[in-house]
């Protein structure tokens, strides 16, 4: 158990335990061939993982030159489910369904009893494909759904609410304001919302009121080579799921841009994760509170976990490893092994600002 006090002269204070919990078991392995987290969704008390991309051994020819290929195709994609009970702190294998094929890795959105995925990533297929796919925790069935009937720029980000799923590219504003709506009860793509405002965004979700996002507004004094690499500031901005009217809060929260940082949202919180050198902060923003805390939880440069707020004390970590790729001036350091964690805050009325004394 590491108990780990954070102190920093503005920000919220916050008071973790990072506890061990019984390890995944499934095959998936974070370094596989890219820096991929398990695929993994939340439903009631249950954690539910999706195949995953493993290494497998090979022999190298040495009389072959071969510095160029980056893309080895030395691992293999699982098609298996794993089961990870909250309460009983247990892991089991599905043993009656698979996943329609191998796959190394998918998106998810969760809504009732359902899991969502898109972006889905097959054992061949490194290109994403339009295809969506629900599986019924409660029946064990999957179902396969339509293409999406749009194109986005960046990365595919969603959020549920009132039986409808709402998609929107991360760097749609290059392009477009449009939010994409799946009524999820009669499977029809409804009008989109089109927000008076243009905004690249790093998360959504889908709040009581409002889709929150956690976005950049959009000028056009931007041009595309000069975005994502910079520190910037990122505002919190609120569209009317009805009109599509759109405002900034106000709230403003520099989140680094960096490789590998994940962003995970729950109820009305927003986690962003970034990783340093020889630790992993995480940076919580609270839409309904309006307010940032900042977690200095990970005393190791941990990406690409699994990362599941359960409750808003409760936050399980699974996977994940030493980054092979890293901005910072060291090599990652620490003695990280295969993470299965649960960080446990001091319940949120402990979020004090402290001073330095
Ligand atoms: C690769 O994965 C498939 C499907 O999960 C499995 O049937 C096959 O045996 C695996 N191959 C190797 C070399 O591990
Ligand atoms: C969080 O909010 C404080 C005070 O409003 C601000 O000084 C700080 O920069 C914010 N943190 C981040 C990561 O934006």
């Amino acid at each position: 158990m590491i108990r780990l006090l954070t102190l920093s002269l503005l920000a919220s204070v916050c008071l973790g335990e990072l506890i061990p919990v019984s390890n995944y078991i499934g095959q998936h392995k974070h370094k596989c061939d890219r820096e991929l987290a398990i695929t993994g969704a939340l439903v009631q008390d249950k954690i539910y993982t999706f195949g995953g991309c493993y290494p497998i051994p090979y022999i190298v020819d040495p009389s072959v030159e071969n510095i160029f290929n980056f893309n080895d195709n030395h691992n293999n994609a699982s098609e298996t489910i794993q089961i990870y009970d909250i309460q009983k702190d247990e892991w089991t294998q599905e043993t009656e369904v698979k996943l329609p094929f191998p796959w190394r890795s998918a998106s998810t959105q969760t809504y009732q009893q359902d899991i969502y995925f898109y972006d889905v990533q097959s054992s061949q297929n490194y290109q994403n494909t339009g295809k969506m796919w629900k599986y019924d925790t409660v029946l064990k069935e999957f179902s396969a759904l339509d293409e999406l009937p749009f194109n986005w720029h960046g990365g595919l980000k969603t959020c549920a609410n009132n039986v409808r799923m709402y998609f929107v590219g991360s760097h749609d504003a290059y392009q477009r304001n449009m939010i994409q709506i799946y009524n999820i009860e009669n499977g029809v793509w409804e009008k989109p919302l089109f927000p008076n405002l243009r905004f690249t965004i790093t998360q959504m979700l889908c709040g009581k009121d409002a889709i929150q996002f956690l976005g950049t507004v959009f000028t056009d004094e931007d041009d595309g080579m000069s975005m994502g690499f910079q520190h910037k500031y990122s505002g919190l901005i609120r569209t009317d799921y009805t009109t599509g009217d759109t405002i900034l809060s106000g709230l403003r929260v520099e989140l680094p841009i960096a490789y590998n940082t994940i962003v995970k949202t729950n109820n009305d919180k927003f986690y962003h994760f970034d990783v340093k050198d020889e630790e992993t902060v995480i940076i919580v923003v609270d839409t309904v509170a309006l307010e940032n805390r900042t977690l200095e939880a990970l005393p190791h440069a941990l990406t690409a976990p699994l990362f599941v707020p359960y409750q808003d004390d409760l936050l399980f970590l699974f996977g994940g490893g030493k980054s092979r790729f890293y901005w910072g001036a060291k090599k990652p350091t620490g003695t990280l092994k295969t993470y299965s964690h649960k960080l446990v805050l001091e319940s949120t009325v402990k979020f004090v600002h402290q001073k330095n004394e």
